[in-house]
């Protein structure tokens, strides 16, 4: 069989990548350029800022991607390309950019939604297996998804309010800590102690999350506090905050996978990254000998690489896009 050669294009949000990847696994090139130092002096990604950025950086990350990878735009086989959900400005710069090397190249046009890519990171490392349960965790998502074959998306819960990675954000905005405040609440939360009274999130039966509560806990809790002329303990908040958190979405994470039946496990989105997710999913799927999979931290963040893993199996079940192809801020994963 021919090999089919994608060129991905990544820029829902604050990362401009271009990746090329043959058949669906086999990474041949990357570039993300971040605008993190851009946005860590608002405290958060402005949207405005994000898409002049893309602008300025697009045709130079194709440039470098070509010629990292020796290739010509002739050798590409197919055009993958996130569509949505993300931040609209940003999106149209990645879909006019795909849409134009499409139109040039006469090859077709692959939409992807943002979700499918963060899950097909894990096709990176090794192919999925099916059936599996998607645990997605993002900025922008928190989602339980199940797959019982290539490109086919089941929702089955998900954040009624707020993203996990927003309340991570939140949570190190409040105690000082530079965005994305993820990382530096991750690292902090394995040097303290389990001393604050926080909530466990939404601790119920469904496949549902919720974590505004305990975002406006730990807000509440710092200001109190600090009326009170206490100064609080940053590890010990970080520690106590991941703990609850982690509690619930493994608790819920392990359930899916007894009562759908399934033998795998994969993880994505950018709090995938997480020391103490990742640990506590591991060994939890050693008890049980359930497969578990997790991106390296690279691939779990935004990247085209997983762009253009799951543009391959969206190409295979013909979803093929035509130039009227728009971006969209939201958007719904659960039709394929
Ligand atoms: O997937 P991603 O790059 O962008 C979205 O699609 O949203 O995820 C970014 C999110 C941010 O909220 C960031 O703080 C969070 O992932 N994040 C982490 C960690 N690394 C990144 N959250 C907790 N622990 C981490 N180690
Ligand atoms: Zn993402």
């Amino acid at each position: 069989m021919k090999d089919i050669y994608c060129l991905a294009i990544e820029t829902s949000c604050d990362e401009t990548s271009m990746s090329i990847i043959k058949n669906g696994t086999e990474e041949i090139e990357t570039v993300i350029l971040t605008q993190i130092d851009i946005h860590k002096k608002f405290g958060g990604v402005v949207p405005e800022i994000a898409s002049r950025s893309h602008i300025e950086s697009i045709t130079i990350v194709l440039d470098e991607l070509l010629e990292k990878s020796h290739m010509k735009i002739s050798d590409i086989d197919i055009i993958g390309v996130t569509y949505g959900p993300g931040l609209i400005g940003s999106l149209l710069i990645g879909l006019q950019c795909a849409k134009t090397i499409s139109l040039i190249t006469g090859k077709p046009l692959i939409p992807v939604h943002h979700i499918a890519g963060h899950i097909y990171a894990n096709n990176l490392e090794q192919r999925l297996s099916f059936p599996l349960i998607a645990l997605v965790v993002s900025g922008g998502h928190t989602e339980l998804v199940y797959m019982d074959n290539d490109y086919s998306f089941k929702r089955i819960g998900g954040t009624l309010d707020d993203a996990i990675g927003e309340a991570y954000d939140k949570v190190a905005k409040i105690l000082g800590l530079e965005y994305p405040g993820g990382p530096k609440v991750d690292k902090l939360a394995s040097q303290g102690k389990d001393t604050y009274n926080l909530p466990y999130p939404l601790d119920d039966d469904t496949y549902n999350f919720s974590f505004s509560g305990i975002k406006s806990a730990v807000v509440n809790l710092v200001h109190n506090e600090k009326q009170r002329g206490n100064n609080i303990n940053a590890e010990d908040m970080c520690t106590t905050f991941q703990n609850r958190v982690i509690s619930v979405i493994t608790k819920k994470t392990m359930k899916a996978v007894t009562e759908f039946k399934v033998n795998n496990l994969v993880i994505a989105g950018g709090v995938a990254a997480n020391r103490g997710l990742r640990e506590k999913l591991e060994e939890l799927c050693k008890e049980k000998s359930i497969n578990f999979s997790v991106p390296r931290i690279k691939y779990c963040t935004d990247n085209a690489a997983m762009i253009g893993s799951a543009a391959y199996y969206a190409y295979k079940k013909g979803i093929i896009a035509d130039l009227k192809l728009n971006a969209k801020a939201t958007d719904n994963l659960y039709k394929y």
